[in-house]
């Protein structure tokens, strides 16, 4: 599909707490890339309510549709929506919105699974760049409130599963580590920061193995360790304040480092059975400085090209959904406006995607 041309795309997301509407045009290249934040309306829960967030993005889209097609250079041609995984109703409001713009201006509908919008987010540029063409052979790693696992990426953007997290997230663990802190939600921009300060062997945490599954991870036992050495120093709570005291920092910085070397681990044999031309990561951890280089650093290493997605495209967005769907949509896929429903569940298989790890 490289430098294909691509129909104009209207990309919607509401499968969290984050309603997302974008505009691609026909290389790629982010047009319009809105976002409406649901982070206040569930902040007095302490966590996402399933039926507020539906609610939310019921407000949200049809105040971010029109100035989106708005500041669109020319028509919608083609329209991609996520349609899992997620929360249910959430996704049934960003879809049914989807397929009635869809049908009522007789449009081409492709469904987009999240994960496959995050892989893609790499190639995207939000300084007024075409999307980067895609080579054969990527190995990705998605890192995210949700997930946490490695693919390889084919031509035209397929994906296939090689490793994923037995238990935790990598950013569910920032975000639960922050929690006991003190630390706002989400915690992974804060420890993210405050890890800089701190002296990253300072901690002995462990890094679980699973066996015979050397591509999986568990963050799990990690977790609970950086959680029992904050109560033993009586410092939950501790980074609340002002005055954040030493250790606080250097257990940001060991837990940290033990995430990242986590996620890492299986990249160098990974590399060798695969022999990928380029590396990425994408999802909200990717936003994270210490991945970030040592992701660089693996690639120098190891002679293969990393790419980064720009900071602001790491966090859910749509801009990644309209491109993993004119991807789709070169794949000849298409979706019936009036016989569509979500997939909720990560068992859902596109056919350009493949979970078989
Ligand atoms: O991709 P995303 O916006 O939503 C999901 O699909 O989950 O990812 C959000 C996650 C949160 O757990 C957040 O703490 C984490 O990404 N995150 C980070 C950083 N920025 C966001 N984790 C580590 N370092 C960061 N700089
Ligand atoms: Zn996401």
């Amino acid at each position: 599909m490289n430098g294909a041309r691509f129909p104009r795309t209207l990309g919607i997301e509401s499968s969290c707490d984050e309603t997302a509407v974008a505009v691609i045009d026909a290389d790629g290249r982010v047009e319009t890339h809105l976002l409406a934040s649901q982070v206040a309306a569930h902040a007095p829960f302490g966590g996402v309510v399933p039926e507020l967030a539906s609610r939310e993005h019921l407000k949200a889209l049809p105040l971010l549709v029109p100035p989106a097609l708005e500041s669109a250079s020319g028509e919608i041609e083609l329209v991609a929506v996520t349609a899992g995984p997620g929360l249910v109703g959430a996704l049934l409001v960003g879809l049914r919105f989807a397929a009635a713009f869809a049908w009522a201006r007789r449009l081409p509908l492709v469904a987009v699974d999240h994960l496959q919008g995050h892989l893609v987010s790499p190639f995207l540029a939000l300084d007024g760049a075409p999307a980067r063409p895609m080579p054969e052979r990527v190995l990705a790693l998605v890192a995210s409130g949700g997930h946490s696992s490695w693919y390889l990426m084919g031509p035209g953007g397929t994906a296939e599963r090689l490793g994923r997290t037995r238990d935790d997230a990598a950013g569910e663990t920032f975000d639960k580590v922050a929690q006991v802190l003190g630390l706002p939600y989400p915690g992974g921009p804060v420890v993210d920061r405050l890890a800089r300060r701190g002296d990253a062997g300072a901690v002995p945490l462990p890094r679980p193995r699973i066996k015979d599954a050397p591509f999986d991870f568990s963050f799990s036992g990690l977790k609970s360790a950086a959680i029992r050495w904050i109560r033993a120093q009586g410092l939950q709570g501790a980074g609340a304040g002002e005055d954040v005291p030493r250790p606080v920092y250097d257990l940001l910085a060991s837990f940290e480092r033990a995430v990242v070397d986590q996620l890492l681990r299986p990249l160098p044999e990974l590399a060798r059975l695969h022999r990928p031309e380029m590396v990425t990561v994408s999802g909200g951890v990717a936003a994270n400085s210490l991945l970030r280089r040592r992701l660089e650093e693996a690639g120098g290493d190891l002679g293969i090209e990393v790419v980064l997605p720009p900071p602001a495209l790491t966090t859910d967005n749509a801009a990644m959904i309209a491109r993993a769907g004119q991807l789709a949509w070169a794949r000849g896929e298409r979706q019936d406006p009036r016989r569509f429903d979500a997939r909720p569940s990560t068992k859902w298989q596109p056919p350009g995607m493949r979970r078989n790890r």
